[in-house]
């Protein structure tokens, strides 16, 4: 009898608490690029064009055995070969191949940022996969910095979020992409080194944003990226559950957690890739793997957008997964706040008080202002522990901040404005744009609670001031601390040059990565 319950509480702790399998990791390899300078001889090719029609060495190559025919068909065409744009035509004859897709480089001798460069390598992929349904190898003969930019454009253009998509027929990520060169050598050690890591970064934070949440919840977030952690050096990972919050005191994380049949946790993972003693940068990222509003529950009009409200947590892991791949040369640690904020029999209420990490007590106004919540723990945590040269933190946290600055803008807050114009010039070199909005004692004011020392949520006012205030409040004053609210920046319905798929950007990874380097490894 005895032995009988014991085998049955063994198997009862073996499912889980809940009853669920060990955690699913959804992931997959992103596409590799592969460089070659050998021209194919057979199928399809595209082939980069500056303006003028100015033929590269590999397009010289195809003309000479030609005798002269793929310059004679361009000219016929008119095609002016202005940057990203492309044209199709027939390959010559005594090529062995069969169509050629012509994309234009622009103007050879007109300087173009690295950004454009990839611009031009994502559109050309896109117009490549939409005349051939795959893509053909690629053949730039740009400078090899400009070659390694484009193919890092091609490979981002060609990303996909296509894992449950079984139709065959329809358009997909390439998992192979073919990049010819005549220095083939000296772009592709240009672009392992500084450009493949953070692709491959922006492309896993993408899947882990993009996974729907019945899928990606606290746990197998966490599952997830450890797997992609195994690979790299100088990084040692450490996971808290819902027993290790209660015991230090994380009520707030585990209130937003507790509504919910899906545990909270918080990842973090520490890249030491600097002096040993140096005080590290550290990430803070909101993974609200899903967002009901919980008991404060929102309407169902594009609630199912709520799967993507783990954004800052995936954008933080994948910023440190860059770090870690491109061996960056700086101390680094990234915390992932993850919980799901479900309306379950056990949600916490608007009206109750928690007690935080930092010994302050939040009164709870609103549970769809969960967010601050989980960060109040995580970055307090970040703060105390790590005592770092800079502090940030990424989040989807306001509807505010997606109003006031649209989709092209992240909302950037700080109390330390010395900070603020290395990351406008940071955002303008990456794509991740960001504009300063105010923060001042005025929104530190407004979220003063009657009953405790703070309330989640003010009831007018500028929303995504008074939540940055309230994030701000479990920081200490001192440290140098930046906060990004990516509400607008982190999903769009729309495809992009550097993005093939409807959904996740990953927002942030480039921002930081950039800034990372130009501020911290550059002497
Ligand atoms: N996750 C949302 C913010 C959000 C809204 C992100 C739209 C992306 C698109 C956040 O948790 C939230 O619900 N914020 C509330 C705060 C309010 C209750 C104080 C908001 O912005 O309405
Ligand atoms: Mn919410
Ligand atoms: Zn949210």
């Amino acid at each position: 009898m005895i032995r009988r319950f014991t085998l049955y509480m063994l198997c009862l702790a073996l499912a889980g608490v809940h009853g669920h399998a060990a955690a699913e990791q959804p992931t997959r390899p992103p596409t590799t690029v592969v460089f070659t300078a050998d021209l194919p001889t057979e199928g399809s090719l595209v082939l980069g064009v500056f303006a003028g029609n100015e033929l590269g060495p590999l397009g010289q190559e195809i003309d000479a055995n030609a005798d002269g025919a793929l310059t004679r068909a361009i000219e016929a065409l008119e095609f002016e070969a202005e940057a990203s744009t492309s044209q199709l035509v027939a390959a010559p004859r005594g090529s062995g191949l069969q169509r050629i897709l012509l994309v234009g480089l622009g103007e050879r001798l007109a300087p173009k940022s690295a950004l454009e460069w990839q611009t031009i390598g994502g559109n050309a992929v896109q117009a490549a996969i939409a005349a051939f349904k795959t893509a053909p190898p690629l053949a730039f003969d740009a400078p090899a910095d400009n070659t390694a930019d484009l193919a890092f454009g091609a490979k981002l253009g060609s990303y996909y979020f296509d894992r449950y998509i079984t139709d065959g027929e329809r358009i997909r990520s390439q998992g192979e992409l073919t990049v010819v060169t005549s220095a083939a050598d000296a772009v592709q050690d240009i672009y392992r080194q500084a450009l493949d890591p953070v692709a491959d970064a922006m492309w896993l934070t993408r899947d882990a944003s993009n996974e729907p949440a019945n899928l990606l919840y606290p746990e197998s977030f966490v599952a997830t990226w450890q797997g992609h952690f195994k690979a790299l050096d100088r990084v040692k990972l450490r996971v808290l559950d819902e027993r290790d919050m209660r015991k230090q005191g994380m009520g707030a994380i585990y209130g937003v957690g507790q509504g919910s049949a899906r545990p909270p946790r918080i990842l973090i993972v520490e890249y030491s890739g600097g002096r040993a003693g140096d005080a590290p940068i550290v990430i803070v990222g909101k993974g609200i793997t899903f967002d009901t509003g919980g008991i404060s529950i929102k309407s169902a009009k594009n609630l199912w957008n709520m799967k993507f409200d783990m954004s800052g947590a995936a954008s933080t892991m994948g910023t440190l997964y860059a770090l870690a791949a491109r061996g960056a040369r700086v101390n680094a640690v990234g915390i992932a706040a993850l919980a799901e904020n479900m309306p379950g029999s056990n949600a916490q209420r608007p009206g109750d008080i928690v007690s935080t990490l930092s010994g302050k007590q939040i009164e709870i106004r609103n549970t769809d202002a969960e967010g601050r919540l989980v960060l109040a723990d995580a970055i307090h945590y970040g703060d105390i522990t790590y005592d770092p040269v800079l502090l940030v933190d990424l989040a989807t946290l306001t509807g505010s901040a997606a109003r006031a600055l649209g989709n092209n803008y992240a909302a950037l807050l700080t109390r330390h404005d010395e900070l603020v114009p290395d990351f406008l010039a940071a955002g303008e070199l990456s794509g991740d744009r960001v504009w300063e909005m105010p923060l001042d004692d005025e929104h530190f004011e407004a979220i003063e609670s009657n009953v405790a020392d703070v309330i989640n949520s003010g009831a007018e006012g500028p929303g995504l001031s008074t939540a940055a205030a309230f994030i701000g409040t479990f920081v200490r004053e001192q440290t140098p601390w930046v906060h990004f609210d990516i509400a607008g920046v982190a999903y769009s319905d729309e495809p992009a040059p550097l993005k093939a798929s409807p959904g996740s950007t990953s927002f942030g990874v480039r921002l930081l990565d950039t800034y990372i380097r130009e501020r911290f490894e550059t002497h």
